[in-house]
């Protein structure tokens, strides 16, 4: 048999380490996929750049429309990133009858809803397991191999260049902009680095990561998303004090209202196996309702680890080249007539335990007036420490560990006591996670 012709869009991180798995492991992916694999044709800006592949015998041009217009390419592996472009060539390659896998979260994220229909219609697949978690074949864990659960919740750390910057400034004490530059160097990071410090990209993984959770349509929009930038160091050394580790969370959970979908710093016990995952590492922790917990570990993005997911679903595409459509995993993981409308939990309903830091003038009465304020709104207090002001300073700060409440009564509590006269600037507030399995 003819081996199939792969045309890739995009030859930079992720391109230029798929071109190369698919070039050093040929022969096995062969055997595994039960015909050849090659990549005929590709498409980059700039056809001077040197690249970390070789592009021997591959069609090369700086038009990508001319790849998904060629009759001979049959699968249209698309890393160019963004949602404009990216949304035409899919839907143009899906238009041509070809099969797509791509790596672009925020384009499933945004557009996968249309993207699926179109695929669907069109008895083509789209593929995506790069979109979330690098290396990590979560979207296949989720999707396939706990199909019998009734999924309970998930939280991942699903963004690799902030779980770097956290833990390098956490256990070397660098400057945060000197991580993330080197971060960009090292390929983790988004063309727009503020996705992913600002939580944006963790915030399209997770969106991806619910829908094929609990069968709901892709709806980015209403994802809560805060980022790691406010950080401080001595949250980070509080938290440990208290047995915590602050990771930066995608957490979607199933409740009786709705599906919470959130993505913020999160203080998480530090004997969870999750609060140690460090680096460009992720890790995806599934409850489902038969299994228990599982843990999903791997690295989160870098050229190989990616090119690994992407060329797992070009294989898995070649593998079911001429099997009927209607019979195939469906995108979403759910039969797409089967989409559950549960609604999205708007942030202020969510409930979680909190840790709350305030600077307080070191005088009697401020700690009674701050836990006054927090009872009267059903706020109980899990633990409080006070580090009494240093030198001469006067104003001590005050660490709070609160049991669960629903956000909006933690909102109304921190606005009145940040306007007691006793308290300085504003309180600062991290949610927390249990992240056991009960
Ligand atoms: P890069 O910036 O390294 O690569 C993008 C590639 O697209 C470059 O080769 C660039 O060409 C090419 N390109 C951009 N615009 C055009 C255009 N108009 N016409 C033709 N080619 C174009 O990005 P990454 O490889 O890092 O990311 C690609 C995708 O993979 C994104 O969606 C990203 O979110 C996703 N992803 C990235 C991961 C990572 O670790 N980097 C991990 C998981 C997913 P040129 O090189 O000539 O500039
Ligand atoms: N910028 C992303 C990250 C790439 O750092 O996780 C992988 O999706």
């Amino acid at each position: 048999m003819d081996p199939v012709k792969v045309g890739v869009l995009g030859l930079g991180t992720v391109g230029g380490g798929t071109v190369n798995v698919l070039q050093r492991n040929a022969e096995e992916i062969a055997r595994r996929a039960g015909r050849g694999i090659v990549v005929t044709h590709a498409a980059a800006r700039d056809l001077n750049k040197p690249r970390i592949c070789s592009t021997d015998g591959i069609t090369l041009t700086t038009d990508p429309k001319e790849v998904v217009e060629d009759p001979d390419v049959a699968i249209v592996v698309e890393l160019i990133g963004g949602d404009t472009l990216a949304l035409d060539l899919v839907m143009r390659a899906i238009e041509n009858g070809k099969h797509v896998v791509t790596a672009n979260k925020a384009l499933i994220a945004k557009h996968g809803n249309e993207i699926f229909a179109a695929a669907q219609a069109k008895g083509v697949i789209v593929a995506f397991e790069a979109a979330v978690a690098g290396g990590i074949p979560i979207i296949k864990a989720i999707r396939e191999g706990l199909a019998g659960n009734q999924i309970e919740w998930l939280a991942g750390i699903i963004n690799g260049t902030g779980n770097f910057i956290l833990t390098e400034m956490r256990d070397k004490g660098r400057d945060f902009d000197d991580v993330l530059k080197e971060a960009q160097a090292l390929g983790y990071a988004e063309a727009d680095p503020e996705f992913d410090v600002e939580g944006i990209d963790a915030a399209h993984k997770l969106t991806i990561l619910a829908s094929i959770a609990f069968g709901i349509p892709l709806q980015f929009d209403a994802a809560f998303t805060e980022g790691i930038t406010k950080i401080t160091r001595e949250d980070v050394t509080y938290a440990e004090e208290l047995g915590y580790r602050i990771k930066h969370l995608g957490v979607s959970r199933r409740t009786d209202k709705g599906v919470e979908l959130r993505v913020h710093p999160t203080l998480i016990p530090e004997r969870r196996l999750i609060a140690n995952v460090d680096g460009v590492m992720n890790a995806v922790l599934v409850q489902g309702d038969a299994v228990g917990p599982t843990l999903y570990y791997g690295a989160g993005a870098g050229d190989e680890p990616t090119a690994s997911a992407v060329v797992a679903d070009v294989v898995d595409v070649v593998r079911v080249l001429t099997s009927d459509p209607e019979n195939r995993v469906p995108h979403l993981a759910f039969q797409p007539d089967s989409l559950s409308d549960l609604p999205i939990l708007k942030m202020e309903d969510v409930e979680t335990a909190y840790y709350l830091r305030m600077q307080v003038k070191d005088e009697p009465g401020v700690l009674a007036d701050v836990t006054r304020i927090l009872g009267d709104k059903g706020i109980s207090i899990e633990a409080i420490i006070q580090k009494e002001p240093e030198g001469d300073a006067t104003q001590a700060s005050v660490i709070m560990l609160t049991h669960k409440v629903v956000e909006k009564q933690m909102d109304e509590a921190i606005k009145q006591i940040e306007s007691l006269k006793t308290i300085t600037g504003e309180v600062t507030r991290i949610r927390m996670e249990n992240l056991d399995a009960s």
